[in-house]
């Protein structure tokens, strides 16, 4: 593939680390995240042309906090600090950071100017109006004395260096987050960062990935064989589509069917791949099977454990009777891959995966199509590939598909019931035209059952919960807040329309303490 021009965001573990690289992408310039530990001549060796070091934890003093090699900053390669970043970079510098006695936290007035020079011009607030603007802060450490050769370029009431550079070493810093939405300008400084100050183009566009990924896969696929895990999701369905583009019938598309996804979700991926992409797709209606092993089981973990076994178990029938294959593919994205700097990141992602890799495929080698890009970039890859919206903008749903959204066993009739009020609940929502503001929104068949009254009938049946969220990492989630009168409509028709239910309650928990899935 051709060689992009690159910019490093080395991680610090702050929680706004992908953040900063999503930004970066979004103004045309790839990046990677690598962590603080990275060796200094990998750094040298990576031909970045740019180095963004993110927040982290407290204080740069505290032992065993994250420290990089201090000759990064003599690489002659311009460098940004954010927050901790910036803290650290004064701190190589022999700076003097200090401790406030408290927090400086949320929007804050920002005065672009400090000691000497025109803080507009070529720098980080270059073409910035006025100087006055609003940035977001969280921190409790500040510079105190800036280190030799660096100046103040902007300061708040309380933190005297809220901004400050060495122009001739190129090294910048900001105590606040650029790439968070509420810092005024942040895209702008952004900007001046990796095109004004590094001297990028702006080579990253989605149509030309695209482009070179379809070239290489062709040229590293040639004339073999390729095996592809279709499960409906957008990652998987991006991977088919774009090998397809590249070597069309050589690849193969097993779609397990285990009976657990949402209504006419099974069809709907048939429909799309076999017959407007026309791809080579087996779909494997293996529900009876998945239920029967399901039959009783309630433990939650246990039910998760017999789906992704059963799954796997099912791909690798199915691939056994296609026989040998050169290469597998996997749906891994970016985020996947990145280690955070404190390493602490593969730990929340390990439920993710419905098992793992078949035992018993025989494959040569894996293929991951999508490794380096964020899940935005996947949906615009896709849309590039010709994938339909609403495929391309449809909303996260976990592996284990439903089983994991019925409390306690999971039977057939729960299924039916629990799918058309989640089809209701889906139908209302995107007819609200709120389908792309909230996250993920679903409904869950809990396991309470209460009365009611029906008519002139006293009944005892089951209550639908409505969980709906909002949230960019889905690590943290705030609930929608769906219109009262929405939820009137929805719960109204899910009670009319759906048998055996007479109650629905909606899901007002944050992430955390509870997590998205009920199980
Ligand atoms: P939780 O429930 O952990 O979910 O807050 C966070 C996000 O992950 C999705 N999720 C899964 N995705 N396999 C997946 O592919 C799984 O086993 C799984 N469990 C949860 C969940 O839907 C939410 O978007």
């Amino acid at each position: 593939m051709m060689e992009h021009e690159k910019v490093l965001v080395l991680d610090f573990g702050g929680q706004y680390n992908q953040l900063i690289a999503r930004r970066v992408r979004d103004i045309n310039v790839y990046c990677e995240v690598w962590s603080y530990k990275t060796p200094l001549e990998k750094i040298r060796a990576g031909g970045f042309k740019g180095i963004i070091f993110t927040g982290g934890p407290n204080s740069v003093y505290l032992k065993g906090s994250p420290v990089c090699d201090p000759e990064i900053l003599e690489l002659g390669i311009p460098v940004l600090g954010i927050c901790y970043g910036a803290q650290l970079i004064a701190f190589l510098k022999a700076g003097v950071i200090a401790k406030a006695d408290r927090r400086e936290y949320g929007k804050t007035l920002t005065r672009i100017g400090g000691d000497g020079g025109n803080p507009h011009v070529g720098g980080i607030f270059d073409g910035i109006p006025g100087d006055e603007i609003v940035t977001w802060m969280s921190h409790t450490d500040y510079v105190e004395v800036v280190p030799e050769g660096f100046r103040i370029t902007a300061v708040t009431d309380t933190c005297p260096s809220a901004a400050f550079e060495d122009n001739v070493k190129r090294l910048y810093a900001v105590q606040f987050h650029p790439e968070v939405s509420h810092t005024d300008f942040g895209t702008q400084m952004l900007r001046n960062f990796v095109y004004g100050i590094c001297g990028c183009k702006g080579d990253w566009v989605m149509s030309s990935f695209v482009r070179e990924s379809v070239e290489a896969l062709r040229e590293k696929i040639g004339g073999r064989k390729v095996l592809c895990a279709l499960s409906g999701g957008v990652d998987s369905s991006v991977c088919a589509a774009m090998i397809h583009r590249a070597v069309g019938k050589q690849l193969t598309c097993i779609f397990v069917d285990h009976g657990l996804l949402r209504k006419d979700e099974g069809d709907q991926v048939e429909k799309i791949f076999a017959d407007d992409f026309d791809l080579d797709i087996i779909r494997v209606n293996s529900s009876e099977r998945f239920l029967a092993r399901l039959a009783g089981v309630c433990d939650p973990e246990t039910k998760r454990k017999i789906i992704g076994e059963e799954f796997i178990r099912v791909f690798e029938e199915e691939a056994r009777k296609i026989g040998k294959v050169d290469f597998l593919v996997q749906g891994t994205i970016y985020p996947d891959v990145i280690e955070s700097g404190l390493g602490d990141s593969a730990v929340i992602k390990s439920h993710h995966n419905v098992g793992g890799l078949p035992d018993h495929v025989d494959f040569e080698e894996i293929i991951e199509p999508l490794r380096n890009l964020f899940k935005d970039e996947v949906r615009r890859a896709g849309i590039e590939l010709g994938m339909p919206e609403d495929l391309v903008w449809r909303q996260p749903f976990p592996g284990p598909g439903l089983g994991i959204r019925i409390m306690g066993d999971v039977t057939s009739e729960k299924l039916d019931l629990l799918r058309e009020a989640d089809a209701i609940f889906r139908d209302e929502i995107a007819a609200a035209g709120l389908h792309k503001v909230y996250n993920q929104y679903f409904a869950v068949l809990t396991g309470v059952r209460s009365v009611g009254v029906m008519g002139d009938e006293r009944t005892y049946d089951y209550t639908v919960a409505l969980r709906s969220v909002t949230t960019t990492d889905f690590m943290t989630a705030d609930f929608a807040r769906i219109p009262y009168d929405l939820l009137e409509k929805i719960s109204s028709r899910i009670v009319n329309e759906v048998r055996n239910v007479n109650r629905v309650v909606y899901d007002i928990t944050t992430k955390p303490p509870a997590t998205i899935e009920w199980e």
